[in-house]
C-alpha cells in the first residue's frame, strides 16, 4: 500500500454511526468490550460454555506457554453434534441448514438440519467401513456440493481431521499437500460446473496419487457424470458405500484440542503451511464472532457467505461458525455470473438473504458491471454486509453499502487468517461506528497492537506491524509436523507477540486501518499465496534461469502477479519465439499451481536487478512493475538494469492482458 493512497483513506472522513433500530435490535451492546477487557480467558471461557454443548464441561480455560496454548483442555466434545445433532435435539430439525444453489441455473436443494444429520452420519459410517479412524488426516478436494459440508462434518464426528485442498489447486500442489498431511483418505468429486461446463477433479487426483503410495482409499462422489478411470482396489463411489449406510450414527466425545483440521496456507517459501486447528477453543471463536459480528438470529436470518470451503473462510463462516449457531445459510456452487451477471442478486431476492459476506475483489467486479444490474431486484431482505480477505478500498466500500445495501445495513470489514482461525478485528453492528475502508476494532476478547520496527506501540495517526499480543482460543495450534517453523514464523519477530505479516495504522480516533502485506505474501483476489511459491513454479521450467515474482497493486484483483524472469541461454529465440514462451510460461504456473498463480504479465529480461549480496532486488521491481518512481538503486551491482527492465516493461504492458 502506498503512502499517497493511505493519505486519501485518510481524508476520508465519513463516519456512519448505527441506526437506532439496529441498535434496539443488536446481538451486542457497548458494555461487551469493557466486560471482555476485564478478564478475556474468563470472557472466552463463559462464551465457550455457553455456545458451545460439551461433554464433559471444561474447568480450566487457557494453558500457555509461548507460543503453546490449549484452551479447555480438560473439556470434551464432538464438533459435529454441536454443528447438527444438538439442534435436531432440541426441536430444529426441519430448519433448513442449506440452500444449496447449484452453478446451472435451476438446480437446488434445501437440506434441513435433520436431513443433514443423517447424510452426515451415512458419511461417518462410510468413512468408517473404508478404514478412517480419530486421529487420522483426510484431504477433501471437492466442489461446492453439499457432500463438501458432510464429508468435513463426517471426519469431524470420528475425531478425523480433514485437509480442504482448495478445488481449483492443480495435481502437484494436491500432491504436496497430502503427502505433507500424511492423508491416507481423499474425498473427491469426478468434477463439478463453472459457468454451465463440467470441470474434472478426479484426472487431479489420479495424477497426485501417483506420488502419494500413502492413500489407501478414494471416495468419489458422482457429480457431472462425465467419464472417470478407475482404480477398483482404491476408488470407492460415494453413491455405492455411503447411500447404503445407516443414518444413524453414534458420535464420540473428543478432547478440546483434538485436530479438528490442517488447512494449507502460503507463507514467504516455496512450501506451504499445513495451519492446525483443534476443536474446543476454534469453535468457540467461530460461533461467538459469528453470533456477534453478524448479529445473527438463528430463528430468521438467511446467511450466505460467498467464500469457497477450500479457504478458511469457508471452514469458519460456511461450516462451523453458522452450523453451531444453528443457522440458515446459502451454499453457492457456481461464480458471479454463473447463469448471467445478475446471478447474485437473484439468489438474494429469491431465498431472502439477510447477512452477505464476501471479499471486495467480488465488489469491485460487482461494482464494474454497474449498479443498474442489482437496481433491478429487491435486496430489502439484506440487513447486514460483511468484507474478508484483503484490504477494502473506500469506494468498493461505499458502492456495497449504497447500491447492495441501500444505504439501510452496516457494513463490517473483518480482518483475520488461516492462522487466527476467526475474526479478528472488525466493527460491531450495532455497537460501533464505521468508516469506509476500516476494519476499526479489536474483537472483544482480542488484544491487538500496531508497533514500529522495534515493538514499541504507535500512536493515533502513524502505522506499524500488526501484532497480537495474547493468546486467543482460535490460534493455530502450530503447523502440521514442524513446530519450530511455527515459533520462528510468527513469534521471533517481536518476542512474546504474534505478527501477522500486516501493516496497519491507528487513524487519529485510533481506529484500525489494514494496509497489506509487510512480507513476500501476495493477496490475489483474496487469495493468498507467496512469491517464492510461483518463483519455484517459474524455474522448474526448462527455459527458465532465473525468476523473481512481486505483487502489483491491480484495479479487480487487488493484486496481480508480475514475474520477471531471465531465460537459459540455450532458450533465447527471437521475439516470435519469446511471446509463445510467455504464454507458455504463464500455462505452466497455472498448471503447477492453480489458475489462480497465473501470472498477470511476464517480463523477460537478460538481467534481474541484485544488490552486492546478490539478493534480487523485489522491492525495486515492484515499483517497476506498478509504474511508480524508482527508490534508491545504489546499493544494486548495476543500477542500468532497473532502467532497462523499465523499458521493457513500458514495451510490453497489456501483452498479456
Ligand atoms: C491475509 C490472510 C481471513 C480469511 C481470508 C484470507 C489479508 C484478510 C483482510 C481485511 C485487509 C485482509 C491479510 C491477511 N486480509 N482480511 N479485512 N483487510 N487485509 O485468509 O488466506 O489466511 O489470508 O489476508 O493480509 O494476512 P488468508
Amino acid at each position: 500500500m502506498s503512502e499517497t493512497k493511505l493519505e486519501a483513506w485518510l481524508d476520508e472522513t465519513r463516519t456512519f454511526v448505527p441506526s437506532a433500530a439496529f441498535v434496539a435490535q443488536a446481538n451486542a451492546d457497548a458494555s461487551i468490550y469493557p466486560e471482555a477487557a476485564a478478564d478475556p480467558v474468563a470472557w472466552w471461557g463463559r462464551q465457550a460454555r455457553e455456545r458451545l454443548t460439551w461433554d464433559v464441561v471444561p474447568s480450566q480455560n487457557l494453558e500457555w506457554n509461548s507460543p503453546q496454548a490449549t484452551w479447555f483442555a480438560d473439556g470434551t466434545l464432538n464438533a459435529s453434534v454441536n454443528c447438527v445433532d444438538r439442534h435436531v435435539a432440541g426441536g430444529l430439525g426441519s430448519r433448513v441448514a442449506f440452500h444449496w444453489v447449484g452453478d446451472i441455473d435451476g438446480e437446488a436443494v434445501s437440506i434441513t438440519y435433520e436431513d443433514l444429520l443423517a447424510r452426515v452420519s451415512r458419511a461417518a459410517n462410510a468413512l468408517v467401513e473404508l478404514g478412517v479412524v480419530a486421529g487420522d488426516r483426510v484431504a477433501i478436494y471437492m466442489p461446492m456440493i453439499p457432500e463438501a459440508v458432510v464429508a468435513m462434518l463426517a471426519c469431524a464426528r470420528l475425531g478425523a481431521a480433514h485437509s480442504v485442498v482448495f478445488g481449483g489447486f492443480a495435481a502437484e500442489a494436491l500432491a504436496d499437500r497430502i503427502v505433507d498431511a500424511d492423508c491416507h483418505f481423499v474425498i473427491t468429486a469426478d468434477g463439478g460446473f463453472r459457468r454451465g461446463v463440467a470441470t474434472p477433479l478426479k484426472p487431479a487426483v489420479d495424477e497426485a496419487l501417483l506420488s502419494c503410495p500413502n492413500v489407501r482409499k478414494v471416495l468419489v462422489v458422482r457429480r457431472t457424470g462425465e467419464k472417470v478411470s478407475w482404480d477398483p482396489q482404491r476408488d470407492v463411489w460415494w453413491h455405492d458405500i455411503v447411500e447404503r449406510q445407516s443414518s444413524t450414527h453414534q458420535p464420540e466425545s473428543f478432547p478440546a484440542e483434538q485436530v479438528l483440521y490442517v488447512m494449507y496456507t502460503s507463507g514467504t517459501t516455496a512450501r506451504p503451511k499445513g495451519i492446525l486447528h483443534t476443536t474446543g477453543g476454534y469453535l468457540t471463536q467461530a460461533a461467538t464472532t459469528h453470533y456477534y459480528v453478524f448479529d445473527v438470529k438463528p430463528d430468521r436470518d438467511v446467511c450466505w457467505t460467498s467464500a469457497d470451503i477450500g479457504w478458511v473462510t469457508g471452514h469458519s463462516y460456511i461450516v462451523y461458525g453458522p452450523l453451531t449457531n444453528g443457522v440458515t445459510q446459502i451454499l453457492f456452487e457456481g461464480t458471479p455470473d454463473s447463469g448471467g451477471r445478475d446471478r447474485w442478486w437473484r439468489i438474494i431476492e429469491q431465498y431472502g438473504v439477510t447477512i452477505l459476506y464476501t471479499a471486495p475483489t467480488a465488489i469491485r467486479t460487482l461494482m464494474k458491471w454497474g449498479e443498474d444490474i442489482p437496481a433491478n431486484f429487491d435486496l430489502s431482505s439484506l440487513r447486514l454486509l460483511g468484507s474478508v480477505g484483503e484490504p477494502i478500498n473506500p469506494e468498493a466500500w461505499m458502492w456495497y453499502r449504497e447500491h447492495v445495501g441501500g444505504n439501510a445495513c452496516p457494513v463490517v470489514d473483518t480482518w483475520w487468517q488461516t492462522e487466527t482461525g476467526g475474526i479478528m478485528i472488525t466493527p460491531l453492528p450495532g455497537v460501533t461506528a464505521t468508516k469506509p475502508g476500516a476494519a476499526m476494532r479489536p474483537f472483544p476478547g482480542i488484544s491487538i497492537d500496531v508497533v514500529d520496527g522495534d515493538g514499541i506501540s504507535v500512536g493515533n495517526g502513524e502505522g506499524g506491524y500488526l501484532t497480537v499480543t495474547a493468546p486467543w482460543p482460535g490460534m493455530t495450534r502450530g503447523i502440521y509436523g514442524d513446530p519450530e517453523r511455527f515459533a520462528e514464523t510468527y513469534w521471533t519477530r517481536f518476542p512474546g507477540s504474534y505478527f501477522a505479516g500486516d501493516g496497519a495504522k491507528r487513524d487519529l480516533d485510533g481506529d484500525l486501518w489494514l494496509l497489506g502485506r509487510v512480507d513476500d505474501v501476495m493477496n490475489i483476489s483474496g487469495h493468498r499465496l507467496s512469491t517464492t511459491e510461483v518463483e519455484h513454479a517459474l524455474v522448474g521450467h526448462p527455459a527458465v534461469a532465473e525468476a523473481a515474482v512481486v505483487g502489483a497493486s491491480d484495479e479487480t484483483t487487488g493484486q496481480a502477479i508480475v514475474a520477471f524472469v531471465t531465460l537459459k541461454l540455450s532458450h533465447l529465440g527471437d521475439e516470435a519465439d519469446q511471446a509463445a514462451l510467455v504464454h507458455e510460461l504463464r500455462a505452466h504456473v497455472a498448471s503447477v499451481i492453480s489458475p489462480i498463480a497465473r501470472p498477470r504479465q511476464i517480463i523477460l529480461t537478460p538481467e534481474l536487478p541484485k544488490t552486492r549480496s546478490g539478493k534480487i532486488m523485489r522491492r525495486l521491481l515492484r515499483d517497476v512493475a506498478e509504474q511508480r518512481a524508482l527508490g534508491d538503486v545504489t546499493t544494486l551491482t548495476d543500477p542500468t538494469v532497473v532502467a532497462m527492465i523499465d523499458r521493457l516493461m513500458a514495451a510490453h504492458s497489456g501483452d498479456d492482458a
